[in-house]
């Protein structure tokens, strides 16, 4: 019995993990959080708010990792986010500025 609750404690680490280097729905979703809480005010609940010269994210072409570096160190009016929010945060957020560019 112990080593199935193990078994079952290995199998969740490997699912939040997502693994490896994608982000996971579980991620998606708390990011979703981040952003109404951080990003709605100048972009928009749908991302296409483009306070103060935003681009609208469905207009981005910028990778996941640009979007990244733009969300760590701010750019031009955009605030720096590297001392405000985890890296994971940050890549989870970034991911969902792309999902939301979808819609
Ligand atoms: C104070 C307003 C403001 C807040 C808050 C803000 N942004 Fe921005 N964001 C901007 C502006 C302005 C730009 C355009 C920067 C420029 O001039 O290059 C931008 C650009 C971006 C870009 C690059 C888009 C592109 O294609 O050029 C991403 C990605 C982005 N923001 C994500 C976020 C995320 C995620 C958050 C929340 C963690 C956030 N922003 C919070 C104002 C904001």
């Amino acid at each position: 019995m112990k080593q199935l609750f193990v078994f079952l404690g290995l199998v969740a680490f490997v699912m939040a993990c997502g693994g490896g280097d994608s982000v996971s729905p579980e991620m998606l979703a708390a990011a979703e959080k981040t952003y109404k809480q951080h990003c709605v005010v100048c972009h928009g609940p749908d991302g296409k708010l483009a306070l103060n010269g935003a681009k609208k994210f469905s207009e981005s072409t910028l990778s996941q990792g640009e979007r990244e570096t733009v969300i760590k160190n701010g750019r031009n009016l955009m605030t720096a986010f590297g001392g405000i929010l985890k890296p994971e945060e940050i890549k989870a957020v970034a991911a969902y500025t792309i999902e939301l560019g979808k819609k």
